[in-house]
């Protein structure tokens, strides 16, 4: 690869038509994310069918954009990076079989990329992004748990949530709230104006080793606590909103950074890596950085508008993979479940 080389990142994993171009040496050129918030917000939650016909319908303009937001030309790409998985089956095989395309009718290589790695990659080439061992959290609305990795695409589960992930938990307590879909960012911005210690919600497997979550205990905790405050008030708003808010926000960042650390202590590793939507709130992100200092611990944090779904992240893990000679064949398939474990699945060494 040459200076002039750029590579496309796509992801279509779930309800976001994310692209980005990055040029070899990691400058960014273009940032494109189509969301489908909209047309998923009176399902209170992401409908496949639909989500896999707005990919169809915004991938083609999407990528267009992306190349006249970085003034390049279709031919300027040299490789494409794509998520093969796991997500929703329909979305991913819009996106694997139009990168699949555009490689072809270029003559570039394409990678498949496993769509946790996108996550850990996300804040790869930022300073401070370690070289060796990191033990990485990933918490979004598909997944929470923790990893061990290194910087030959190797990962080990260190453990995950038992039942639902962060994110799920925020919009499903988010749902019973009233609060709009996806409600994590909207519970972090009222969590600003409350107090956390005005109620307080039980964080599981608080006491124990294990390196696993659980958000089912809260959810049902934060219902009987809702019934409760609507039978009171009628309504719930303003301050009892913003502290119900602020006591969930630190239930759930508790849970996280408590065995995120922990697995740090564990494994005997100095470099943490936060990566998913969850990430980009305000307060996992302040107390993450304080914890790090304490415990002499160095974290990493993507950059907010790349801890959730983006194109970047893959066009980093993508090019991370192309500059070691690693690139998949043509033949590779979409899986919707496929473990982090298995992410070199697509690689033809
Ligand atoms: O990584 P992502 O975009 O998609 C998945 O791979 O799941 O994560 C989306 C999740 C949603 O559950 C959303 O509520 C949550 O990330 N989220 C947040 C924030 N922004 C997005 N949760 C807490 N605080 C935020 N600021
Ligand atoms: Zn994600």
């Amino acid at each position: 690869m040459d200076k002039c080389s750029y590579i496309l990142g796509i992801d279509t994993s779930c309800d976001d038509t994310a692209i980005a171009i990055l040029r070899y040496d990691g400058a960014l050129c273009a940032d494109v994310v189509y969301s489908q918030n909209e047309q998923h917000a009176e399902f209170g939650g992401v409908v496949p069918e639909i989500s896999s016909r707005q990919h169809l319908q915004d991938i083609a303009i999407a990528i267009k954009n992306a190349l006249s937001e970085a003034k390049l030309d279709p031919k300027n790409i040299s490789a494409v990076g794509v998520t093969f998985g796991p997500g929703l089956v329909g979305s991913l095989l819009v996106g694997v079989q139009f990168a699949k395309g555009f490689a072809q009718s270029l003559g570039v290589p394409i990678v498949g990329i496993h769509h946790i790695e996108g996550h850990l990659m996300a804040s790869y080439g930022s300073e401070g992004y370690p070289d060796g061992s990191f033990v990485a959290l990933v918490a979004s609305g598909g997944h929470s748990a923790l990893y061990k990795c290194d910087a030959d695409f190797n990962y080990e589960i260190l453990g995950e949530t038992r039942d639902d992930a962060a994110g799920e938990a925020f919009d499903k307590i988010g749902r019973f709230l009233g609060l709009e879909y996806p409600a994590g960012k909207v519970i972090d911005e009222l969590a600003e104006k409350g107090d956390a210690s005005k109620y307080i919600f039980p964080v599981a497997l608080r006491s124990k080793s294990t390196l696993e979550y659980s958000f089912s205990g809260l959810k049902t905790s934060a219902r009987l606590l809702i019934a409760r405050l609507v039978k009171e008030h009628g309504e719930i708003k303003g301050q009892v909103l913003f502290d119900v808010c602020a006591g969930l926000r630190k239930a759930v960042v508790d849970a996280l950074l408590d065995k995120a650390f922990l697995a740090c202590e564990q494994e005997q590793i100095r470099d943490l890596v936060l990566g998913g939507g969850v990430t980009a709130n305000s307060f996992i992100r302040s107390e993450a950085i304080s914890r790090g200092k304490k415990h002499n611990i160095n974290v990493c944090l993507p950059q907010k508008n790349h801890c959730v779904d983006n194109g970047v992240m893959i066009a980093k893990a993508a090019l991370k993979r192309i500059l070691r000679g690693q690139s998949s064949d043509l033949s590779f398939g979409v899986d919707a479940n496929i473990s982090i474990v298995d992410s070199s699945s697509t690689i033809n060494f």
